[in-house]
């Protein structure tokens, strides 16, 4: 073999099976081979396991794929190289023309935009109303045949609590399957409820470093098998090395999660009582509208803190750029905290309806509370709120 075809068929190095690494390899590799092309025939006809092309499948993926379903009391997963691309993705699997779609005013912007300008290019049509519209959402899901209920809770950024058991439960009697974006509570929540489709971003609190994107679809293994064919064919998977990444920072998920808890409890409890805060929007707050139903479908209250200063734009901005350990940046749910000022979460798009059941404000701040100390995030927020208001 020369030297110019050698480096293309480089040594095989076999590991015994009694020896074996104790983190998993990342499978970096694109395509894998049978020994013979009847093997690989029945592996295309599904009569054996094993992996031909990693768009479709990849044992780095499998791997967070199994563990991630498992923690969301689920038996299949999909990953996706970042979270809109679950939801994206998701959607134009489960619907077809004609389809109608409930979703809120208060959901993460992409996924507004997912149901009202994308869908709609293929003739779904949709109802957008108020998570807390509990009347509302019982009346739309009686009177007009539906095929998706689409939410999240706690909402991005204000932190209402959807009534899952409620929303559920009149999605079921209505025949429309229901898909959650659990990213803010998290896998270790609502695992519990008639849930159709669990969505994540784990470019959030499963990769926790803010160093790789990626996307969960954690659903019953029936129906992953059925979007699966859609969803590879449209081919957003995830990279190996990203999963590898993800599936290291699952190791300390529930760590930094429950100490990112606490930090927001803190920090909320600070916000609550200081002068130039109107209001704090944390679901761990005895006073937040919906405390006692985030108590009983969350063991915990995420670590998403938005607050509204007594100003505006211009408060906001001074209270920002004077915060030495949150940086002025998107996301949520790293190692780090951050801040959007009022400036970064006006989105335009909404109608003056819709801008008052969003509640977001021209002093509306959102905090994502990292791993720091509780009592040096306290202190760095009352310094910068001293100097916005100076
Ligand atoms: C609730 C929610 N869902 C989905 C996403 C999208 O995730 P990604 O940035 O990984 O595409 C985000 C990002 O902020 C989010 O907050």
């Amino acid at each position: 073999m020369k030297n110019n075809t050698l480096v293309n068929h480089p040594p095989a190095v076999t590991v015994a099976s009694d020896n074996r690494a104790l983190v998993a390899p990342i499978y970096q590799s694109v395509k894998f081979s049978f020994d013979d092309t009847a093997e690989t025939l029945r592996y295309l006809h599904g009569e054996r396991d094993g992996f031909f092309y990693s768009r479709s499948s990849n044992p780095t993926l499998t791997q967070l794929q199994l563990l991630l379903a498992q923690l969301q009391g689920r038996d299949g997963c999909l990953l996706t190289g970042s979270g809109v691309a679950t939801i994206a993705a998701s959607l134009l699997s489960l619907c077809r023309q004609g389809d109608h779609i409930l979703a809120f005013v208060e959901s993460y912007g992409p996924t507004r935009y997912i149901v009202q300008h994308l869908m709609t290019k293929f003739g779904v049509t949709h109802t957008l109303m108020s998570i807390v519209d509990l009347e509302g959402i019982a009346r739309v899901l009686r009177d007009v045949p539906t095929r998706l209920v689409v939410f999240e809770s706690p909402t991005n950024p204000v932190t209402k609590i959807a009534d899952i058991e409620h929303l559920s439960t009149h999605a079921r009697r209505a025949g429309a399957l229901t898909v959650l974006d659990n990213t803010f509570a998290g896998f270790h929540n609502h695992g519990a409820y008639d849930i159709d489709v669990y969505l994540h971003s784990l470019t959030k609190y499963a990769s926790g470093h803010g160093d790789v994107m990626g996307g969960a679809i954690i659903a019953r293994a029936e129906l992953i098998a059925q979007m699966r064919k859609d969803i590879v064919s449209m081919g957003p998977t995830l990279d190996p090395h990203a999963a590898f990444l993800i599936q290291r920072g699952m190791r300390t998920y529930f760590l930094r999660y429950e100490r990112q808890c606490a930090n927001a409890l803190a920090v909320s409890d600070f916000l609550n009582n200081h002068p130039r805060v109107k209001h704090v929007h944390y679901p761990g707050l005895d006073g937040h509208p919906q405390h006692l139903l985030a108590r009983r479908q969350m063991s915990d209250f995420g670590a998403v803190v938005t607050f509204e200063l007594d100003g505006g734009f211009d408060e906001g901005a001074r209270f920002a750029d004077a915060l030495q350990l949150f940086s002025i940046s998107a996301s949520l749910g790293s190692a780090e905290s951050l801040v959007m000022p009022p400036q970064l979460l006006a989105g335009n798009e909404y109608t003056a309806e819709q801008r008052a059941i969003s509640l977001i404000a021209r002093g509306t701040v959102r905090l994502s509370i990292g791993l720091e100390d509780a009592e040096d995030l306290v202190s760095d927020l009352g310094q910068a709120l001293d100097r916005g208001f100076t």
